[in-house]
């Protein structure tokens, strides 16, 4: 292991190089990252960095997000069967049927999208800015939100927006159970429960805390509660563990206690091994046409503005 990591840093040298990780990834990943960080975070490295490699530990639409912000970089995946089951739930195809049905909308897409999808955005979102992105729209204009379900309803309950959602929910955050976390509860009354937005109606309402990955992390800094139930992927839990040693971190529960839902499948494709090997061979490097990315890169941009202005980046 310590050789692997040896030669990863070695050539991320050699080739200036730098790798960005999504706090999903596995802890031995994280430790290694030039960054870590939630989609947020991670999008704004990508636009900054001076790199001239970016090898992005984290899924597909991150690693094409990151090659819009950065179109002139050699951004790499280390396996291209890294997606989402989340940005799979809309094709452009039928986004197009759709959108012809509400031709007065705006278009907020959260950032889990493919590049074709943000070629059909106005502005995107993050977990972390989505309130802020919708409230910055203006009260009497009409929005369609794709694709999340879950983090589309919370934002209509958060702002009384009416926002028109499109049918699409991420399959790790969906299997979340209500009636297990509860119990959970009852054993430790005293823990906290808090959740990813993409989380279901009934999950989020009993949390004390709701927010993207990095907002739950720093919650966890911040708060002085002693335990707390995370409702999210298990990854993060590396980070809070590492910032609070003292704290206990319960994951919460999945309705099927055996199918170890709480990973991301796509997430956890990246290993180090797979890293190095993106490095050694420069693969598998994300390609856009300049067309697409000339429009995608649009709702990006403008979210990113939008998060300067609310003071979030
Ligand atoms: P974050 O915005 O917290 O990075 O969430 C990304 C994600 O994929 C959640 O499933
Ligand atoms: Fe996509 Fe869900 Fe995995 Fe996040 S956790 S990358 S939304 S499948």
């Amino acid at each position: 292991m310590e050789t692997l990591i040896s030669k990863i840093q070695e050539l991320k040298l050699k080739k200036n190089a730098v790798i960005l990780a999504h706090y999903y990834q596995t802890g031995n990943i994280q430790d290694i990252a030039d960054h870590i960080g939630d989609s947020l975070q991670l999008s704004q490295q990508a636009a900054d960095t001076k790199a001239d490699i970016i090898v992005f530990a984290g899924v597909h639409f991150m690693a094409e997000t990151a090659k819009m912000l950065s179109p002139d970089k050699k951004v790499l995946i280390p396996d291209l069967e890294a997606g989402c089951s989340l940005a799979d739930s809309i094709k452009a195809e039928d986004f197009a049927e759709f959108k012809k049905k509400y031709p007065n909308h705006l278009v907020v897409s959260y950032i889990n999208t493919t590049a074709e999808i943000k070629a059909m955005t106005d502005i995107c979102c993050t977990s972390s800015n989505a309130i802020e992105i919708v409230q910055s729209i203006p009260a009497d204009q009409p929005i369609i939100f794709t694709p999340d379900k879950n983090l589309g309803d919370y934002i209509n309950r958060t702002t009384g927006r009416n926002m028109v959602i499109w049918n699409g929910a991420c399959h790790v955050h969906e299997q979340f159970s209500l009636q297990r976390i509860l119990e959970i509860k009852k054993a430790h009354p005293e823990a906290k429960i808090i959740a990813h937005p993409e989380c279901q109606k009934p999950i989020l309402i009993v949390s004390d805390f709701i927010g993207s990955t990095a907002a739950l992390l720093k919650f966890t800094q911040k708060d002085n509660t002693k335990e707390y139930i995370v409702a999210t992927e298990s990854g993060i839990l590396h980070q809070m563990k590492k910032a609070n040693p003292s704290k206990v971190f319960i994951p919460a529960p999945p309705v099927d206690s055996t199918c170890g839902c709480n990973d991301c499948q796509f997430m956890k494709l990246i290993t180090l091994e797979k890293i190095y090997k993106s490095l050694v061979d420069e693969q598998f490097e994300i390609n856009l046409s300049d067309k697409i990315i000339q429009k995608a890169v649009i709702p990006i941009q403008r979210m990113l503005e939008v998060s300067r202005k609310a003071g979030l980046i």
